[in-house]
Order: C-alpha cells, then sequence, then structure tokens
C-alpha cells in the first residue's frame, strides 16, 4: 500500500517517534511509506520529504524517538477551508497513486481529514492526535501535551526561585488555545496557587480577594497561570486589570509562546507516538478510514473523525477543583 503521512498545525514534541513508527510498522507489512512535506500544503505542491514520492527509509529515520519538532515540515494550509483546495488536494493523492493517508495534528488538521476521507471514497485516512493542547476528543492524551507540561512547569520551578527572592508574583501564559488542560496541569503540577482558563469565568475581584488573603497569610510570593485562551487575552492584560483592581503584589507577566512546542519529546510522549503510529498503520491494514487512533484508559482506540472534532475536549472539573483546594 502507498501511504502518504504529514504533519500539519502547530507542530509537537512526539511528532517524529510518531513518523519513526509509522514508517517502520508499514516497513514491516511491505508499504511504501511516503513524506508528504509542510502538511496539506505538500499534497497540493507534490513536495514529498527526499524529492521525490518515494518511499521513506526504515534507517532515515534512526534516532527519531528523541527528536523534536517535525521533520516533514507542518504548516496550516488554508485551501484546506475551501471547496476547491479540498477537491485539489483529493485530485492530488489520486494523482500520486496513494491508497491511504495518515495525518498528525490537532483539531484542525483532523477536520482536514475528515473532510478529506468524505470526498476520497477509494482511499484510506486515519488521523492521529498530535498537539500540545489535548484538546482532542477520543484520546486521553495527545502526542505532545507531556512535554508541553514538562516545559511549563520547569519555567514555573524557575520562576518561582526569583518570585521567591523578590517577594513578587508571576503571571505565566501558556499556550493551549481554547482548552484549559495545559494550564491546569501546569499549574498544578507546578504547585501554583492561581490558573484562569477559558472554561471557567474569570473575576478579577475574586482573583484580588484570593491574593489578599495569601498576603494576610504571610505568602510573599505567588504565581498564577494564565491560558491564552482566558477572557482577558492574555497574562499581560490580566496584570493590568488586576493592577487596577488593587492587586497586593508586585507583579510580572511571561509569555512562554512557542518554547512551548520545543524541545526532544518526554517518555510518555515518545511512547504514546510510537503506540499510535504503529496502531495507525496496523488499523489501515484491517481496512479502516475516516478514524482517529487514540489511546482511552490505557488501550488503544479508534473514534470516527466526526466525533474526534465535533466539540473541544473541556478540563475535568475535578482538576479545577483539586487546584483550588490544595492552593492556600
Ligand atoms: O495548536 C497548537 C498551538 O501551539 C496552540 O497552543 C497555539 O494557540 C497555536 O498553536 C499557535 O499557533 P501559531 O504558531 O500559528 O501562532
Amino acid at each position: 500500500m502507498k501511504i502518504g503521512v504529514l504533519c500539519s498545525g502547530g507542530d509537537a514534541p512526539g511528532m517524529n517517534p510518531c513518523l519513526r513508527a509509522i514508517v517502520r510498522a508499514g516497513d514491516q507489512y511491505g508499504d511504501k511509506i511516503v513524506g508528504i512535506c509542510r502538511g496539506y500544503q505538500g499534497i497540493l505542491n507534490g513536495e514529498f520529504w527526499g524529492g521525490t514520492d518515494r518511499a521513506v527509509d526504515v534507517r532515515e529515520v534512526s534516532g527519531w524517538t528523541s527528536k523534536g519538532g517535525a521533520s516533514f515540515n507542518s504548516s496550516r494550509c488554508d485551501e484546506m477551508r475551501t471547496e476547491e483546495g479540498l477537491r485539489q488536494v483529493v485530485e492530488n493523492l489520486r494523482r500520486y497513486r496513494f491508497g491511504a493517508l495518515v495525518a498528525i495534528g490537532g483539531n484542525g488538521t483532523l477536520t482536514g481529514a475528515m473532510e478529506i476521507a468524505k470526498r476520497w471514497e477509494e482511499g484510506q485516512v486515519i488521523g492521529i492526535p498530535g498537539t500540545i493542547d489535548n484538546d482532542v476528543l477520543g484520546s486521553d492524551y495527545t502526542i505532545g501535551f507531556a512535554t508541553a507540561v514538562k516545559t511549563g512547569v520547569d519555567a514555573v520551578d524557575k520562576l518561582r526561585d526569583t518570585a521567591g527572592s523578590h517577594d513578587m508574583m508571576f503571571l505565566v501564559e501558556v499556550m493551549g488555545r481554547d482548552c484549559g488542560d495545559l494550564a491546569t496541569a501546569i499549574a498544578i503540577a507546578g504547585g501554583c496557587e492561581l490558573a484562569t482558563i477559558p472554561e471557567t469565568h474569570t473575576s478579577i475581584e475574586t482573583l484580588v480577594e484570593k491574593l489578599k488573603r495569601f498576603k494576610a497569610l504571610g505568602k510573599k510570593s505567588t504565581i498564577m497561570i494564565v491560558a491564552e485562551g482566558d477572557e482577558y487575552g492574555g497574562a499581560y492584560k490580566t496584570m493590568e486589570a488586576l493592577k487596577q483592581a488593587g492587586a497586593p503584589y508586585e507583579m510580572r507577566a511571561v509569555v512562554l509562546g512557542h518554547v512551548m512546542r520545543g524541545g526532544s519529546p518526554v517518555p510518555l510522549d515518545r511512547i504514546l507516538a510510537t503506540r499510535l503510529g504503529r496502531f495507525a498503520v496496523d488499523a489501515l491494514h484491517q481496512g479502516e478510514s475516516g478514524k482517529m487512533v487514540g489511546e482511552i484508559a490505557g488501550k488503544l482506540s479508534l473514534t470516527p473523525l466526526e466525533e474526534a472534532v465535533a466539540s473541544h475536549k473541556t478540563v475535568a472539573r475535578e482538576l479545577i477543583e483539586l487546584l483550588e483546594r490544595v492552593s492556600v
């Protein structure tokens, strides 16, 4: 089977170990695994890893378990939002005689995969959840999330040192788009006092009351995680609102931004990526299509792409409550 593999949207640590697993699993089936460059854009441009639509050799992915980024490159592709763009993508998949497509990425990528599956009757399409946002339904964790949590916690640990030395408050803005999973996980693992996330309403007055209580209790420094998708529009704006409302700490804002998407994947991401990559190829050989592979309660699973992208995963209420109960 000739299988095209791509990474699309924002890259995530673990995409490379996933590509490695796909190339090696495909080799065992006798497949021709072709690396498509720059996501869906590469199908439109006929841009393949190594220059032509040749098979990626098993040796070419050596050492990719520890490699950050997406070595086939990734991009966002506006044409995928139009009927004409989708028609062109499917036409090119036929032109290059692909039998199957594996797309690794987040919500936008999986939506694109679903649209292709609807139009490419004779081809098979499997999606793999790869995004630091962990906002996809049908998998407890997405590839890249565990590494991004580690990156965020490392930053918080460092900021706590300087916050302690100067009796200060830091507002740390983290990625995650419309999902507060990343922010909540970093806040809990980093022992942060507060977190603001898109899933809950943020009241500046309540935050200031809490900060005053912390101060009265003798807490000299504090760290608050701000999800980029929270209603105030990031750490700087939240800091301004808190200042205006009389927050009792000297404050600084730090935006972690794209640092969160980089770095060597942590072991949990490497294992998840390898399991899902291998499983995606197995699923294709079992005749599956229009589905996303995932891991639910430790077990590999297949979820129709329609269900995976139907809505965003929302952060578990239990975690939000946990954060409130332990931050005193
Ligand atoms: O979806 C991954 C992600 O890193 C989000 O957390 C973030 O909002 C977005 O991508 C940033 O995208 P870009 O690199 O296009 O600015």
